[in-house]
């Protein structure tokens, strides 16, 4: 039985065959449309979601299968106390595999070692988020053709934002990718990713506060919102929240072939105005997102088609 915790649980070739599999998902859905008839999927989500919960509860519903689930802390037995290991425990009696969210650090890892059956982790506080870094795997691999030889703009909460380490530990095993790291000084990446994971491994990468400065080199810009539940003020949040807003007149100094990706949800860091232009791919990033779910659940449940 495996898990997802990080995007490194997954070997170079095994994510190279997950996103064959979601693209054949993709070119034929019928061909699965009832690849999981009669296996459960329990979403437990400790901490708001749109994208990752429907998603998911989409995926398994494309597949044939069920969903059940709670979506916050409040619903579940959480708020009389009860800890995720006890609450996994209950749940591998009812469910085949769990996606879960939580707003701590690990939660997902310590569910992981009491379960009996898959635990994927949906985000964990500010650490990771695996399947987020799937979609947008299959996004830039279904787009540019090739995960290798990009250069890549990581723009907005590099601190908070676990969908940008999530990316990073992934993008790094494929030869020559670049980072450039766009963010106020005080939402740098953590010096674990800076010093551990991108000098560590000699992965060029440079760090710039104007994202006018970066664009014209980019092929990838990945855009995130300041991740206001991570504050610890509010002040700060309001000082820091409108630090970077793309909009068409930034859009220009950019290569014609850049794409725009964004984990979503949206706040203000992308003016509504660049929705139109062909290079601004955060929509389409979404439906991939249930293309790849559907190949991780068939592939953490061993079910071949
Ligand atoms: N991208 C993402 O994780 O969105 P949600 O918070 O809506 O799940």
């Amino acid at each position: 039985m495996r898990h997802l915790m990080s995007p490194l649980d997954l070997s170079v070739e095994e994510t190279d065959k997950l996103l064959n599999l979601a693209n054949d998902i993709e070119k034929n859905p019928e061909k699965y449309a009832h690849a999981c008839a009669g296996k459960k999927l329990a979403t437990c989500f400790y901490e708001p979601s749109t994208r990752t919960r429907l998603s998911f509860e989409a995926a398994m519903l494309n597949l044939g299968g069920s969903v059940l689930g709670f979506s916050s802390a409040d619903s579940s037995s959480a708020a009389k106390g009860e800890s995720v290991s006890d609450t996994i425990r209950v749940i591998s009696s009812y469910a085949d595999i769990c996606a879960m969210r939580h707003p701590k650090e690990g939660a997902p890892l310590v569910a992981s070692e009491k379960s009996t059956i898959p635990v994927i982790n949906a985000g964990d506080g500010g650490h990771q988020h695996p399947t987020q870094t799937l979609t947008d795997l299959l996004t830039i691999h279904s787009l540019k053709g090739h995960l290798d030889n990009l250069t890549i703009g990581l723009c907005g909460d590099l601190k908070f934002g676990r969908t940008v380490h999530s990316l990073i530990h992934a993008l790094i095993r494929y030869p020559n990718v670049k980072f450039v790291l766009i963010s106020p000084e005080e939402l740098r990446v953590p010096s674990y990713i800076r010093e551990d994971v991108l000098a560590q491994n000699n992965v060029p990468f440079k760090e710039v506060v104007r994202l006018e400065d970066a664009l014209p080199e980019l092929d990838i810009l990945y855009m995130t919102r300041v991740q206001k539940e991570r504050f610890f003020n509010e002040e700060d949040y309001i000082r820091m929240k409108d630090f970077y807003i793309l909009n068409k007149a930034k859009m220009e100094l950019a290569p014609k072939d850049m794409l725009v990706l964004h984990p979503l949800p949206r706040v203000n860091e992308i003016s509504t105005e660049v929705d139109d232009d062909p290079r601004a791919v955060y929509f389409k990033q979404v439906q991939y997102g249930v293309y790849v779910r559907m190949a991780l659940i068939l592939t953490l449940l061993g079910m071949e088609v």
